[in-house]
């Protein structure tokens, strides 16, 4: 049986990216393997140390995990600051991964940039902290969208590296995952290349229909095709690719012929994208409105799962420290 783990920060509602990246996948997987799924809170504070919204933060994404389809009696899902194991693994390995190696990384270097006045320690070390969430369960599989394909990649050279100086066999290589195929890369509707909560364009799951339908009418479009069959430019591919993740291949077909012979009408496109969008979120809207008030369920999800979580977390870190030369007097 494979081990599957996979994690989102916590630094606002989920979206439409963090879905089709990351979740759909994972809930797919639990069936037939040994998964965690966890909440990135130690993550958040990179970029989003707010006590007044730390809390509530986690218990959103918490809530909408459950009601995405994550199941804990199928799965461990857990909060990260609840697996205090993973800051000494994280603090182990920061003693072999390396500024260079670090600073070059694409994320740190874009918050770096976005945030130049708060380019703190946490954000260099960032995946080093993501490599412990992942190695201290030993995944074989990670789902997770394109964007995190680089922090993957530093995971399997922090666990090889590992392995080659002490002259073991210990940690597994993980490898990203999205069902055999390409990891996917969910786009903004204004245009530009991510949907993501920094860039303030997403259709969270969160979202009533009205909104949704709002939100996909104001999407940026250009003036139409003049040529058959000719590119389409970002902003257009970018519906279609959306298009291409919530709608049959009929509909989706249907609007590429219109595309290639010039007919396409882009209010036709956006009234069906609109409605098959909603189509995934309404029934998980429906179940966040009712579980988010079901403070005792939530509790003991997350009590069982940090039991389970720490459990194997601890038999890891037991490895490592004894690896690494720790021993009782
Ligand atoms: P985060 O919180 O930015 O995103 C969570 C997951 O959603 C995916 N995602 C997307 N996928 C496709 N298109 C998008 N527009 C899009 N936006 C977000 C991300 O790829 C991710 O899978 N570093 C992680 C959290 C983390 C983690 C881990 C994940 C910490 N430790 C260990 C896996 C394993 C992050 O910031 O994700």
């Amino acid at each position: 049986m494979n081990t599957v783990l996979s994690g989102i920060r916590s630094t606002g509602n989920l979206h439409l990216g963090n879905y089709f990246g990351a979740l759909r996948n994972f809930v797919r997987m639990q069936e037939e393997n040994k998964c965690f799924f966890f909440i990135a809170d130690y993550h958040s504070l990179t970029t989003h140390p707010d006590p007044g919204s730390l809390h509530g933060n986690v218990k959103n994404v918490l809530t909408e995990y459950l009601a995405a389809g994550i199941d804990p009696e199928k799965s461990t899902i857990y909060i990260q600051s609840d697996v205090p194991e993973v800051c000494e693994l994280y603090l182990l390995l920061n003693m072999h991964a390396y500024l260079g190696e670090l600073s070059k990384t694409v994320s740190f270097k874009e918050k770096a940039r976005k945030q130049p006045e708060n380019v703190n320690a946490g954000l260099l070390t960032y995946p080093t902290l993501m490599a412990a969430d992942i190695l201290m369960h030993n995944a074989d599989f990670v789902p997770v969208g394109k964007d995190q394909e680089q922090h993957l990649e530093m995971t399997r050279k922090f666990a090889r590296r590992f392995n080659n100086m002490y002259q073991v066999e210990f940690f597994k290589e993980p490898n990203a995952y999205n069902f055999g195929q390409e990891l996917i890369k969910i786009p903004g509707l204004d245009g530009s290349g991510k949907m993501g909560k920094s860039e303030g364009n997403c259709i969270y799951l969160k979202d009533e229909p009205k909104v949704i339908e709002k939100k996909v009418k104001r999407a940026l479009t250009d003036q139409g095709p003049t040529v058959p069959n000719q590119e389409k430019p970002e902003c257009i591919e970018n519906l279609f690719t959306i298009l291409r993740v919530v709608s049959t291949p009929e509909v989706v077909n249907h609007f590429e012929d219109k595309w290639n012979t010039c007919e396409i009408r882009y209010g036709d496109m956006k009234k069906q994208l609109a409605e098959d969008i909603i189509k995934v979120t309404s029934p998980i809207r429906e179940r966040i409105l009712e579980i988010e008030n079901d403070d005792a369920y939530l509790h003991k999800v997350v009590t069982e799962g940090a039991e389970k979580a720490r459990e194997s977390a601890g038999k890891t870190l037991a490895g490592v420290r004894e690896i690494m030369g720790f021993k009782p007097f």
